[in-house]
């Protein structure tokens, strides 16, 4: 824990403050200031410096989620390499926490406990200390508190980039090599953290904080699965999903800082299938509004019955999928609707796909409207807790009273606002399961395609059979951030 007022309170005796003013930012890092830890990965034991709980902002509203928890290797304070890293070279890894847009405390590098019977897994952070990163877990303000509303999780992140940065002198780690990680929720939050660097739209609120007044772009992404782009994500939805009218949802609620779920099965009535095919019909104009073209060039587009080649790019997104698995070994011959002849995957009956993935959410699916989901929460204000988001769940709003959020605030929560206009990560990597249901399979390939069509470097992929999750291929993430980190 530190005592960020008492550098102020002795800067000031040492200058003889007049009126009370920070000459020195509250928030320095203080490296003696730690709890040695071993920690074991794939049997070998290592020890690491861990420093907790440090508050990123000179004035904290919520301090127990502006805060980061710091673990180095214990061989960079003894002038040795891990890997291909030293104290001045190692990327500063920033997996954050976030679910369910609930708020998240920092990260912990204990371990993972797997399923009954498997032995407990080395938890992300302990693998990535392993390899040599540094890592920087921040926490983030969440939806349930009225000053965790949008955009509060965002700027907690930046104001943990901004730390780093502003004492990147006083710790090991490079924060020109910031790499951050999230899934879900967390997942959108760290694509919109490396899509809205120095964005001026945060940075009253990062000041009113008491950020450290530095730089806060960041240099890669890795999103699992991103539940972004929310005020387009409705008819994406139902781009996907209309004509499947049985659903299983997952009603998310917190229990003891961890996010749980629970399913519940049910079919949809007339109205709201009326609902989906409105919800439906939106979505080619906004498609083709963003001008997209695939790796050939060639400009993906949808009529207005919501068919062509940006569906076929899809469609061919998840062939390539089980394309991959089917070379790896994995045996697909029971999946009617997949057409595979001689060891290649020729075809997908993409309706069978899709119902085969299943619906998990109802129309509209996250701008609900009786103001029942999490994302009405995210955009409540410190005085209402929840609001409608899209004009469509307003006019066909049913709860008592309901407004819309500040159009400005949905867009502080989208990465796709910020792609190219503000300081943008250079490297990506996003990955989104083709068994995920929690957001439509459209909305990663926008971001990816949007970020491709723009230049950055984005290593895209739709891993077969993988549901809502994250942090699933470890060896690949960590060798796809060396790989970025040590390149010329
Ligand atoms: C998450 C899942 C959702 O379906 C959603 O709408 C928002 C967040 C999550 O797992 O973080």
């Amino acid at each position: 824990m530190q005592f960020p007022f008492l550098g102020t309170l002795a800067a000031c005796l040492l200058v003889a403050c007049g009126t009370p003013q920070l000459s020195t930012p509250p928030m320095q890092f203080d490296p003696s200031h730690y709890q040695t830890r071993q920690l074991t990965v794939a049997g070998q034991t290592f020890t690491v410096r861990a420093y907790e709980n440090l508050v990123t902002v000179a004035r904290p509203v919520e301090a127990a989620y502006q805060a980061v928890n710091i673990y180095v290797p214990e061989a960079y304070f003894h002038g040795q390499s891990v890997g291909p890293f030293t104290a001045q070279t190692a990327p500063i890894f920033l997996p954050n926490q976030i679910g369910g847009y609930m708020p998240a405390k920092p990260g912990t590098p204990t371990a993972r406990t797997g399923p009954p019977g498997e032995s407990a897994r080395a938890s992300t952070i302990a693998v990535a200390l392993s390899k040599g990163f540094v890592v920087a877990s921040p926490g983030a303000r969440g939806r349930t508190t009225p000053t965790g509303k949008a955009p509060a999780a965002i700027v907690d992140l930046k104001a943990a980039v901004r730390y780093l940065r502003f004492n990147d002198a006083r710790m090991p780690g490079d924060a020109e090599k910031i790499i951050s990680n999230g899934t879900s929720a967390g997942g959108a939050l760290s694509a919109l953290l490396g899509a809205s660097g120095n964005s001026p739209d945060y940075a009253a609120a990062l000041a009113a904080l008491g950020a450290a007044d530095v730089r806060d772009d960041i240099f890669a992404v890795s999103a699992y699965c991103p539940i972004t782009n929310l005020e387009h994500a409705d008819s994406a939805y139902e781009w996907l999903f209309s004509g499947v009218n049985d659903y299983k949802k997952i009603d998310i609620s917190m229990l003891d800082f961890q996010v749980q779920r629970k399913e519940v099965a049910g079919s949809l009535g007339a109205e709201q299938i009326r609902l989906s095919s409105a919800l439906k019909a939106q979505f080619p104009a906004y498609l083709n509004s963003l001008a997209l073209r695939d790796p050939q060039g060639q400009p993906l587009a949808l009529d207005s019955a919501g068919n062509g080649s940006f569906q076929a790019y899809v469609q061919s997104l998840v062939i390539a999928s089980a394309q991959t698995a089917l070379n790896a070994g994995t045996d697909l011959s029971g999946l009617a609707w997949l057409t595979v002849q001689g060891g290649v995957v020729r075809g997908i009956d993409w309706d069978a796909y899709v119902r085969t993935a299943g619906r998990m959410k109802l129309p509209p699916a996250f701008d609900a409207l009786d103001l029942g989901s999490g994302e009405n929460q995210l955009f409540g204000t410190a005085s209402v807790d929840k609001q409608h988001f899209t004009s469509l769940a307003t006019q066909r709003n049913t709860a008592p009273g309901a407004t819309q959020a500040d159009a400005q605030m949905v867009k502080q929560m989208n990465a796709m606002a910020y792609i190219g206009v503000a300081r943008t990560a250079a490297h990506w990597r996003i990955r989104h399961g083709t068994k995920d249901r929690d957001t439509s399979l459209a909305i990663p390939v926008i971001l990816a395609t949007t970020l491709q069509n723009q230049g950055y470097a984005v290593d895209f992929a739709l891993p077969w059979d993988v549901p809502h999750s994250g942090d699933y291929d470890l060896a690949e993430l960590f060798a796809w951030m060396a790989r970025i980190s040590t390149a010329p």
